[in-house]
Protein backbone atom coordinates (compact mmCIF):
# COMPACT_ATOMS: atom_id res chain seq x y z
CA UNK A 1 0.00 0.00 0.00
CA UNK A 2 1.39 3.45 -0.93
CA UNK A 3 2.27 5.90 1.69
CA UNK A 4 -0.20 8.94 2.30
CA UNK A 5 1.97 11.78 2.71
CA UNK A 6 1.51 15.63 3.89
CA UNK A 7 4.62 17.53 3.18
CA UNK A 8 5.54 21.05 4.07
CA UNK A 9 7.88 22.89 1.65
CA UNK A 10 9.19 26.31 3.95
CA UNK A 11 10.99 27.62 0.90
CA UNK A 12 13.04 30.72 2.25
CA UNK A 13 10.95 31.54 5.21
CA UNK A 14 11.63 30.69 8.98
CA UNK A 15 15.14 31.99 10.83
CA UNK A 16 16.56 29.58 13.46
CA UNK A 17 13.94 30.95 16.59
CA UNK A 18 11.22 30.90 14.30
CA UNK A 19 12.30 26.95 12.88
CA UNK A 20 12.12 26.36 16.29
CA UNK A 21 9.18 28.06 17.21
CA UNK A 22 6.50 26.23 14.50
CA UNK A 23 8.70 22.74 15.23
CA UNK A 24 7.69 22.99 18.93
CA UNK A 25 3.87 23.55 18.18
CA UNK A 26 3.99 20.94 15.08
CA UNK A 27 4.96 18.62 17.40
CA UNK A 28 3.19 19.31 20.82
CA UNK A 29 -0.21 19.17 18.84
CA UNK A 30 0.61 16.57 15.88
CA UNK A 31 -2.52 14.32 15.08
CA UNK A 32 -1.98 10.47 15.83
CA UNK A 33 -2.27 9.90 12.17
CA UNK A 34 -1.28 6.83 9.96
CA UNK A 35 0.45 9.57 6.98
CA UNK A 36 3.79 10.62 7.18
CA UNK A 37 4.80 13.90 8.42
CA UNK A 38 7.43 15.81 6.54
CA UNK A 39 8.91 19.44 6.98
CA UNK A 40 11.39 21.09 4.87
CA UNK A 41 13.01 24.09 6.52
CA UNK A 42 15.96 25.66 4.68
CA UNK A 43 19.35 24.48 4.71
CA UNK A 44 20.91 26.06 7.35
CA UNK A 45 18.57 25.29 9.86
CA UNK A 46 18.17 21.47 8.95
CA UNK A 47 20.57 20.29 11.71
CA UNK A 48 18.36 22.04 14.10
CA UNK A 49 15.18 20.96 12.34
CA UNK A 50 16.41 17.07 13.31
CA UNK A 51 17.70 17.82 16.28
CA UNK A 52 14.23 19.92 17.35
CA UNK A 53 11.85 16.23 15.68
CA UNK A 54 13.79 13.68 17.23
CA UNK A 55 11.02 12.42 19.72
CA UNK A 56 8.38 12.53 17.17
CA UNK A 57 6.95 11.45 14.12
CA UNK A 58 7.96 14.26 11.66
CA UNK A 59 10.30 13.74 9.13
CA UNK A 60 12.78 16.55 7.81
CA UNK A 61 13.68 17.01 4.27
CA UNK A 62 15.82 18.91 2.01
CA UNK A 63 14.71 21.62 -0.16
CA UNK A 64 17.61 20.92 -2.91
CA UNK A 65 20.69 19.54 -3.10
CA UNK A 66 23.44 19.28 -5.84
CA UNK A 67 24.54 16.61 -7.86
CA UNK A 68 28.05 16.53 -7.62
CA UNK A 69 29.91 14.43 -4.89
CA UNK A 70 31.86 17.32 -3.43
CA UNK A 71 33.91 20.07 -5.20
CA UNK A 72 33.92 23.43 -6.72
CA UNK A 73 30.13 24.61 -6.50
CA UNK A 74 30.30 27.60 -4.79
CA UNK A 75 27.27 27.89 -2.38
CA UNK A 76 26.04 24.29 -3.23
CA UNK A 77 25.19 21.44 -0.68
CA UNK A 78 25.68 17.83 -1.37
CA UNK A 79 24.45 14.82 -0.91
CA UNK A 80 26.83 14.19 1.73
CA UNK A 81 26.48 16.89 3.95
CA UNK A 82 22.77 16.05 4.21
CA UNK A 83 22.83 12.59 4.74
CA UNK A 84 26.30 13.67 7.33
CA UNK A 85 23.37 15.48 9.91
CA UNK A 86 20.91 12.90 9.49
CA UNK A 87 18.50 13.87 6.38
CA UNK A 88 17.96 11.20 3.99
CA UNK A 89 14.71 12.90 2.04
CA UNK A 90 15.21 15.91 -0.22
CA UNK A 91 12.39 17.95 -2.81
CA UNK A 92 13.90 17.82 -6.30
CA UNK A 93 12.78 19.89 -9.40
CA UNK A 94 10.36 22.26 -7.33
CA UNK A 95 8.81 25.00 -9.96
CA UNK A 96 10.96 27.16 -8.32
CA UNK A 97 14.24 25.99 -8.88
CA UNK A 98 13.38 25.24 -12.52
CA UNK A 99 11.73 28.69 -12.93
CA UNK A 100 14.64 30.84 -10.97
CA UNK A 101 17.56 29.13 -10.51
CA UNK A 102 17.35 27.51 -14.49
CA UNK A 103 16.54 23.90 -13.27
CA UNK A 104 16.39 21.88 -16.96
CA UNK A 105 14.99 18.33 -16.84
CA UNK A 106 18.19 17.29 -17.62
CA UNK A 107 19.63 18.77 -14.26
CA UNK A 108 17.12 17.45 -12.36
CA UNK A 109 17.59 13.80 -13.78
CA UNK A 110 21.37 14.19 -12.64
CA UNK A 111 20.25 15.37 -9.16
CA UNK A 112 17.88 12.38 -8.78
CA UNK A 113 20.60 9.52 -9.97
CA UNK A 114 22.95 11.58 -7.17
CA UNK A 115 19.64 10.93 -4.54
CA UNK A 116 19.43 7.08 -5.34
CA UNK A 117 22.57 6.40 -5.49
CA UNK A 118 23.29 7.79 -1.72
CA UNK A 119 20.13 6.05 -0.90
CA UNK A 120 18.04 9.02 -0.24
CA UNK A 121 14.69 9.18 -0.98
CA UNK A 122 13.46 12.07 -3.57
CA UNK A 123 10.23 14.32 -3.41
CA UNK A 124 10.06 14.81 -7.39
CA UNK A 125 8.10 17.67 -8.75
CA UNK A 126 6.63 18.73 -11.32
CA UNK A 127 3.54 20.69 -13.56
CA UNK A 128 2.15 22.73 -15.65
CA UNK A 129 2.39 26.51 -16.38
CA UNK A 130 -1.14 27.89 -16.93
CA UNK A 131 -0.36 28.58 -20.56
CA UNK A 132 0.24 24.88 -21.10
CA UNK A 133 -3.00 24.25 -19.19
CA UNK A 134 -4.95 27.04 -20.92
CA UNK A 135 -3.65 25.47 -24.55
CA UNK A 136 -4.72 21.87 -23.60
CA UNK A 137 -0.93 20.85 -23.78
CA UNK A 138 -0.82 19.80 -19.93
CA UNK A 139 -0.77 16.42 -20.48
CA UNK A 140 2.00 16.53 -22.67
CA UNK A 141 3.96 19.00 -20.60
CA UNK A 142 3.77 16.45 -17.90
CA UNK A 143 4.12 13.28 -19.58
CA UNK A 144 7.66 14.75 -20.73
CA UNK A 145 8.39 15.92 -17.52
CA UNK A 146 8.49 12.67 -16.12
CA UNK A 147 10.26 11.12 -19.23
CA UNK A 148 13.30 13.32 -18.98
CA UNK A 149 13.55 13.24 -15.57
CA UNK A 150 12.64 9.87 -14.43
CA UNK A 151 12.09 7.84 -16.78
CA UNK A 152 15.89 6.15 -17.49
CA UNK A 153 15.58 5.11 -14.46
CA UNK A 154 15.77 1.02 -13.54
CA UNK A 155 12.24 -0.17 -11.96
CA UNK A 156 13.26 -0.46 -8.30
CA UNK A 157 14.12 3.20 -8.03
CA UNK A 158 10.51 4.18 -7.81
CA UNK A 159 10.31 2.46 -4.40
CA UNK A 160 12.34 5.58 -3.25
CA UNK A 161 10.43 8.18 -5.21
CA UNK A 162 7.19 10.08 -4.09
CA UNK A 163 5.63 12.53 -7.46
CA UNK A 164 4.47 15.65 -6.58
CA UNK A 165 2.11 17.47 -9.24
CA UNK A 166 2.50 21.18 -8.64
CA UNK A 167 0.38 22.86 -11.43
CA UNK A 168 2.71 26.09 -11.77
CA UNK A 169 0.03 28.25 -12.05
CA UNK A 170 -1.64 27.03 -8.55
CA UNK A 171 1.78 27.63 -6.24
CA UNK A 172 1.11 30.73 -4.44
CA UNK A 173 -1.51 31.94 -6.01
CA UNK A 174 -4.55 31.48 -4.00
CA UNK A 175 -5.85 29.70 -6.91
CA UNK A 176 -5.94 25.57 -6.27
CA UNK A 177 -6.69 23.15 -9.10
CA UNK A 178 -10.11 21.82 -8.49
CA UNK A 179 -10.31 17.82 -6.85
CA UNK A 180 -11.34 16.95 -10.03
CA UNK A 181 -8.70 18.46 -12.10
CA UNK A 182 -6.18 17.04 -9.55
CA UNK A 183 -7.55 13.48 -9.74
CA UNK A 184 -7.38 13.79 -13.66
CA UNK A 185 -4.03 14.45 -13.53
CA UNK A 186 -2.90 12.57 -10.70
CA UNK A 187 -4.68 9.72 -12.67
CA UNK A 188 -2.87 10.00 -16.09
CA UNK A 189 0.77 10.27 -14.12
CA UNK A 190 -0.26 6.44 -12.72
CA UNK A 191 -1.28 5.54 -16.63
CA UNK A 192 1.77 7.03 -17.87
CA UNK A 193 3.91 5.49 -15.30
CA UNK A 194 2.17 1.98 -16.05
CA UNK A 195 2.71 2.53 -19.43
CA UNK A 196 6.26 3.08 -19.16
CA UNK A 197 6.84 0.33 -15.98
CA UNK A 198 4.12 -1.53 -14.79
CA UNK A 199 1.16 -1.17 -13.41
CA UNK A 200 2.33 -2.22 -9.39
CA UNK A 201 5.04 0.47 -9.81
CA UNK A 202 1.98 2.66 -10.84
CA UNK A 203 -0.13 1.88 -8.14
CA UNK A 204 2.89 1.77 -5.21
CA UNK A 205 4.02 5.40 -6.22
CA UNK A 206 2.40 7.91 -3.91
CA UNK A 207 1.58 11.20 -5.53
CA UNK A 208 1.25 14.32 -3.79
CA UNK A 209 -0.75 17.45 -5.17
CA UNK A 210 0.75 20.64 -4.18
CA UNK A 211 -0.60 24.28 -5.07
CA UNK A 212 -2.75 26.43 -2.46
CA UNK A 213 -3.74 23.68 -0.18
CA UNK A 214 -5.17 25.02 3.02
CA UNK A 215 -7.47 23.77 5.30
CA UNK A 216 -10.54 24.33 3.78
CA UNK A 217 -10.01 22.55 0.57
CA UNK A 218 -7.66 19.99 2.04
CA UNK A 219 -10.41 17.40 2.49
CA UNK A 220 -11.69 17.46 -0.47
CA UNK A 221 -8.39 17.28 -2.49
CA UNK A 222 -7.31 14.27 -0.26
CA UNK A 223 -10.61 12.47 -0.36
CA UNK A 224 -9.81 11.61 -4.39
CA UNK A 225 -8.25 8.22 -5.39
CA UNK A 226 -5.18 9.11 -6.65
CA UNK A 227 -4.14 11.66 -4.14
CA UNK A 228 -2.18 10.32 -1.74
CA UNK A 229 -1.51 13.79 0.21
CA UNK A 230 0.00 17.24 -0.11
CA UNK A 231 3.24 19.21 -0.36
CA UNK A 232 2.42 22.27 1.18
CA UNK A 233 3.67 25.82 0.95
CA UNK A 234 2.50 28.73 2.49
CA UNK A 235 0.22 26.66 4.93
CA UNK A 236 2.74 24.63 6.11
CA UNK A 237 4.66 27.89 7.61
CA UNK A 238 0.91 28.24 10.16
CA UNK A 239 1.05 25.84 12.93
CA UNK A 240 -2.57 25.15 12.88
CA UNK A 241 -3.46 25.53 9.20
CA UNK A 242 -0.36 22.27 8.66
CA UNK A 243 -2.13 20.87 11.60
CA UNK A 244 -5.37 20.99 10.31
CA UNK A 245 -4.45 19.60 6.67
CA UNK A 246 -2.68 16.88 8.64
CA UNK A 247 -6.03 15.85 10.64
CA UNK A 248 -7.87 15.75 6.95
CA UNK A 249 -5.50 13.26 5.55
P1 LIG B 1 1.72 26.78 -1.93
O1 LIG B 1 3.10 26.13 -2.42
O2 LIG B 1 1.05 25.77 -1.05
O3 LIG B 1 2.11 28.04 -1.20
O4 LIG B 1 0.93 27.07 -3.16
C1 LIG B 1 3.19 24.78 -2.77
C2 LIG B 1 4.60 24.44 -3.15
O5 LIG B 1 5.27 25.28 -3.76
O6 LIG B 1 5.10 23.34 -2.86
Amino acid sequence: MRSKIVAGNWKMNNNQDETESLLTDLKNNLPSTTAEVIVAPTFVNLAQATSAVKDSAIQVAAQNMHFAANGAFTGEISADMLLNIGIDTVIIGHSERRAYFGETDELLAKKVATALDNNMRIIFCFGEELEDRKSGNHFKVVASQLKNGLFSLPADAFKSIVLAYEPVWAIGTGETASPEQAQEMHAFIRETLSEAYSSDIAQEVSILYGGSVKPGNANEIFSKPDVDGGLIGGASLVADDFLAIVKAI
